[in-house]
């Protein structure tokens, strides 16, 4: 039997090139070695912002197709969303009662999450987002979650919360699930400041059109250090060369751009024009792809409803198996 991937995103917005360097990329390249679910976390949009639950309708129909473009394959992968595997939100009551609250409190996104979206006062969906995310991982069992770095301190409460309940009921329901990181921990959004993120307006989406690509490489951040195309650069910490060397498979160019960077023998423009051409040429057989899909009527409804099948069935094997544990199947009241 494979082992088991799950992984997955909120539905905020469009997926970009920091996705898929840090998980996308990986759900790809292993699909066909483990059976890789991945599910689209509904639910957890509402940890901050229930207000928004109208809106994600639509933002499931976009990121199913952003997953169908970097090539996730439904003829071997299962996608669906959180809330259509309701024994996920069963399997995080019984998990809430194996964690601390002020365990909870410690994990880093939730002071970012506060600190970011100034939130005064947590609620207890918030608190217990990371409650919630362990439960989709072990619903289906779970071996492997490949995630941005960010996502690491989640994975270690799963693992915990695992092993509690393993060793509460004295056996083995739950496996120890490992994080997967993506080889380039977390790209840099455009204005070389923080990472990717939809509300600061610095992403590159896997969508964008060649045109869009072009004008947000060209008013890309680069080294503030130089003033003059004839001043030597700096390639280290500058967000184009981060960019060229996880995008642009033309090798010999990055190193001869680097090597006259720091010469001072290359101006921005042409740094950023070279980007903007590997870029696009890197997202080119997603464009075809996604185009293949959306030509699809109901392509996306059928995914989701046969993602859905597969993962309630494990789901709720899942659960008889906790509750058997328990001694919570009252085999005596039956
Ligand atoms: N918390 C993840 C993120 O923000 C999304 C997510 C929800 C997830 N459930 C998951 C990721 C389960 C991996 C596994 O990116």
């Amino acid at each position: 039997m494979k082992k088991r991937i799950l992984t997955g995103d909120r539905p905020t917005g469009k997926l970009h090139l920091g996705h898929f360097l840090g998980s996308l990329s990986n759900r790809v390249r292993l699909q066909n070695e483990y059976d890789l679910c991945v599910l689209v976390a509904d639910y957890h949009t509402l940890t901050t912002k229930p207000e928004e639950s109208r809106e994600i309708e639509g933002r499931i129909q976009s990121i199913v197709l952003d997953y169908l473009s970097v090539g996730i394959d439904p003829e071997v992968s299962h996608i669906y969303i959180q809330s259509q595997v309701p024994q996920t939100a069963v399997l995080q009551l019984i998990f809430s009662m194996f964690t601390q609250v002020p365990r909870l409190e410690r994990i880093p996104t939730l002071k970012e999450q506060l600190r970011v979206l100034k939130i005064p006062d947590a609620s207890l969906g918030l608190l217990g987002y990371p409650v919630l995310q362990s439960a989709d991982i072990l619903i289906v069992r779970a071996n492997l979650v490949p995630v941005g770095k960010d996502q690491e301190s989640h994975i270690e409460l799963t693992r915990e919360i695992a092993r509690r309940f393993n060793g509460l009921y004295d056996r083995e329901v739950f496996p120890e699930a490992a994080a997967l990181i993506g080889e380039v921990p977390t790209l840099v959004g455009t204005d070389g400041q923080e990472k990717m993120s939809k509300s600061l307006d610095n992403c590159i989406y896997l969508s964008d059109p060649p045109e869009e690509v072009q004008r947000r490489v060209m008013g890309m951040y680069t080294d503030p250090t130089r003033l003059r195309a004839t001043d030597p650069g700096h390639v280290e910490g500058n967000p184009t060369f981060a960019y060229h060397d996880a995008f642009n498979d033309n090798k010999d160019e990055v190193a001869d751009l680097k090597e006259r960077y720091v010469a001072g023998r290359v101006g921005d423009v042409e740094v950023k024009k070279k980007l903007a051409v590997a870029i696009n040429r890197f997202l080119d057989p997603m464009r075809e792809r996604r185009a293949k899909f959306e030509a699809r009527p109901r392509i996306v409804q059928e995914i989701l409803a046969a993602g859905r099948e597969y993962a309630t069935k494990l789901g709720q094997e899942t659960i008889d198996q906790a509750h058997d544990a328990m001694g919570m199947l009252y085999p005596n009241l039956k």
